[in-house]
């Protein structure tokens, strides 16, 4: 089954603004997290079936540090402080795949630094 692209410029933002000043993000933007502990961004997915589905973050980190996020799925924690090591650069996006149990239907998928740096930008998940 296709994955379906949620946008992070579409998606709740908290503590964070939508961006493009950098190449290579796709949409309409990226979302440039605050570099503070605890930004994030949900997104609202929807799961034709429940299981053990993989999500793919589209991110670029331009820097020489790690910029870990909780991934949580309506409101608990999946997978906690997963790694988004650095790009090459700002312009350069790589993909990290979570695997997270979603029931049927609607559902909330949140990532959320874990440190003082923020996330990563953040270009896209595909469900
Ligand atoms: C730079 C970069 C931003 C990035 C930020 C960061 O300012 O241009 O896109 O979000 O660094 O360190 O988080
Ligand atoms: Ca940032």
């Amino acid at each position: 089954l296709a994955a379906t692209d949620y946008q992070a410029e579409d998606a709740t933002v908290v503590q964070g603004t939508v961006a493009t000043n950098h190449t290579g993000y796709t949409g309409t933007g990226f979302v440039d997290y605050t570099n503070v502990k605890g930004s994030y961004v949900e997104f609202t997915v929807s799961a034709a079936s429940a299981g053990t589905t993989a999500v793919t973050f589209r991110y670029a980190n331009g820097t020489a540090t790690d910029r870990p996020m909780d991934i949580s799925v309506n409101g608990t924690v999946v997978s906690p402080a997963v790694s988004f090591p650095a790009t090459a650069d700002w312009n350069t996006w790589a993909t990290k795949t979570v695997d997270v149990p979603l029931t049927a239907g609607s559902g909330k998928i949140r990532a959320t630094a874990t440190t003082a740096g923020g996330g990563p930008n953040l270009d896209r998940i595909g469900v």
